[in-house]
Order: structure tokens, then sequence, then C-alpha cells
């Protein structure tokens, strides 16, 4: 057994985590994009385009780690929505400003993951998962920078 197995259900379970959360906060972030109504229609409609895309291109990376760890990834939108903890919002009428705040809550718990992916990463000597993951938190706090800016905080 390599040095990478033996941590490797903790790397496994952190980045499917991620990943259920990556997806959840996709389809959260385009349901707003779609829905989104106000003065500030535009500008929202497209910011959560932006960020929508950038977390659905970080996906394939994280389940890819995954499998180059030998561990089994998400198979089905059934697997996401057992694993994810970010929750849905199928309500209507949502105000534009609770979207954006929601998002930015939301995006905050996926840099805990992230920081909980890096963690057990350390731990289990997987350099490559720790490495690419900086990315992700970089990539996150800037959609949080951005989401509370849009607030004004
Ligand atoms: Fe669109």
């Amino acid at each position: 057994m390599s040095d990478l197995q033996n941590n490797q259900p903790a790397v496994a379970d952190a980045l499917n985590a991620l990943l259920a959360d990556s997806f959840a906060l996709y389809l959260k972030t385009k349901n707003y994009h779609w829905h989104v109504q106000g003065p500030h229609f535009r500008e929202l409609h497209l910011l959560f385009d932006e960020q929508a895309t950038q977390i659905l291109a970080t996906t394939d990376l994280i389940a890819e780690r995954v499998r180059k760890n030998g561990a089994a990834t998400l198979r089905s939108v059934g697997d996401i929505a057992r694993r994810q903890s970010i929750k849905d919002d199928d309500a209507a009428g949502i105000k534009a400003d609770a979207m954006v705040r929601t998002l930015a809550a939301d995006n905050k718990t996926l840099l805990a993951q992230i920081k909980e992916a890096k963690a057990a990463a350390e731990a289990a000597g997987d350099i490559a998962t720790s490495g690419l993951v900086d990315g992700w938190a970089d990539e996150t706090q800037q959609r949080i920078w951005f989401l509370e800016a849009t607030l004004g905080y």
C-alpha cells in the first residue's frame, strides 16, 4: 500500500463532500441567475453566471483527484443529495439581496470544506490535492468578496 492510500478515505471523503456541495452550489447559483429580479437584474444575472461557471469548472478536477487516489467518487444526483450540506432553495420570489446574502454564506461553507480537504490532504501527504485546493480557496474567497461588496459590507 502506498503512502497516499494510508489516509485515502479521509481525503476521498473530504473531496466527495466538497464535490457534492460544489454541485449543489452550482445549481443554486444558476437558480438565482435564472430567477433574480429587480433594479440590479443585469448585474446580478451576469455575476451569478460567472460564479456558477467558475464553480462547475472545479467539479471534474475534484472528482478526478478522488479517482487518482483510488477511491470512488459521486455517481448520481441522488449521491449529491445524500452528501450535500449546502441546502437547496426551491422557494419562489426570493429578493435579490437575499440571494446575494445566501450565496455569500454558502460560499463560506464551501471554503470551510476546502480547508478540511486541505487538512486531510496534508495529513495524508497528498501534496497534489493539497496544492490543487489552494486555487479553489482563492476563487471561493473572490466569490465571497464580490457578493459581499455587492451588499455594501
Ligand atoms: Fe444563462
